[in-house]
């Protein structure tokens, strides 16, 4: 397997042995966001802006909560269950020892990002007074692998492996926007710069390692693997609406209107061209590899929303 560790020297470049502890500086009373206001779907629907200013503030620091406690979550419980299984050789994919380095390079990356998110949290929190709603990442979770057991029954390894896959090669909004936008608080716009940094080389090594993952499957296999991944992909870019509810709850809505902003605000047409961006590297990935070409593939990606009719990728 040829990943770019070698190219790359991890330990003078990766986020955890270079970049300083991120801290929020005395910039809370400057005015400056928690989060693009562009990328919190519900920011400017009516029932929102009709909140008292201080409710509208509240959320959109929990809405800044929310994503970094699901990267928290997320990188312990889904991307580094899969990577340790990579590093130490129980992944069921025949790797070179490089490789399973690369692999415990990744696991210290990630479990430095949920580190961080965490900190993130606990500092804003602390600073503005504003408590996280708790995180209950288990149904989030329990979703993921529900795919995987109805694809691949019988193959929770494989599944976990796909999952990550996946993930590691999407490419979110948030990854990409929140470090240029200059109106966000720089502990905020630092730490998900940092993280994005070290994504790019994750995208790389996951890219490989499913190189050779697919090239070590049978032609039965490849089948079932070629239609667990477009859900995959969308399950792992679909909004976690639990907290998104318990937020807006919080903040003042009733339950009618709570669910008058989800259904305003979430699922909506623009939303699968977002899907299609997010997930361009994956689909080209998937491409190349051949993974389009087995049968019921075509078929399973469109019905996804992910490719658009006569035409792939973006569209
Ligand atoms: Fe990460
Ligand atoms: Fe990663």
């Amino acid at each position: 397997m040829n990943t770019d560790g070698g190219e790359r020297d991890w330990y003078a470049k990766a986020g955890v042995r270079r970049d300083p502890r991120r801290l929020l500086r005395d910039e809370l009373r400057s005015g400056r966001l928690y989060f693009p206001p562009a990328l919190i779907p519900y920011g400017a629907h009516p029932l929102v802006r009709a909140l008292p200013a201080r409710a509208q503030e509240a959320l959109a620091a929990r809405h800044l909560f929310q994503y970094l406690g699901f990267t928290t979550h997320f990188e312990t419980q889904v991307v580094n269950r899969a990577t340790q299984l990579i590093a130490t050789g129980g992944c069921g994919v025949d790797i070179t020892a490089d490789a399973r380095l690369d692999a415990f390079r990744i696991y210290c990356d990630e479990g430095y990002h949920a580190l961080y998110s965490f900190d993130v949290i606990r500092q804003i929190a602390d600073a503005c007074g504003v408590e996280p709603v708790p995180y209950v990442f288990t149904p989030f979770r329990a979703a993921l692998d529900a795919i995987g057991a109805e694809a691949l029954p019988g193959q929770p390894v494989l599944a976990q492996l796909l999952q990550v896959v996946v993930f590691e090669t999407l490419v979110t909004a948030i990854l990409s926007e929140v470090p240029k936008d200059e109106r966000v608080l720089g502990v905020v716009r630092q730490t998900v710069r940092d993280h994005a940094r070290d994504e790019g080389w994750h995208h790389a090594f996951f890219a490989g390692f499913f190189r050779e993952l697919w090239a070590q499957n049978s032609p039965a296999q490849r089948v079932r693997i070629a239609r667990c991944l477009p859900r995959l992909i969308r399950s792992s870019l679909l909004p976690d609406l639990r907290p998104v509810r318990a937020m807006l709850s919080i903040a003042g809505l009733g339950a009618a209107q709570v669910e008058e902003v989800v259904a305003d605000c979430y699922g909506r047409a623009g939303d699968q061209r977002g899907t299609r961006v997010a997930a361009r590297h994956a689909l080209r990935l998937f491409e190349e590899t051949g993974v389009l070409a087995v049968e019921g593939a075509r078929g399973a990606f469109h019905a996804a929303g992910l490719l658009t009719d006569g035409k792939e990728g973006v569209g």
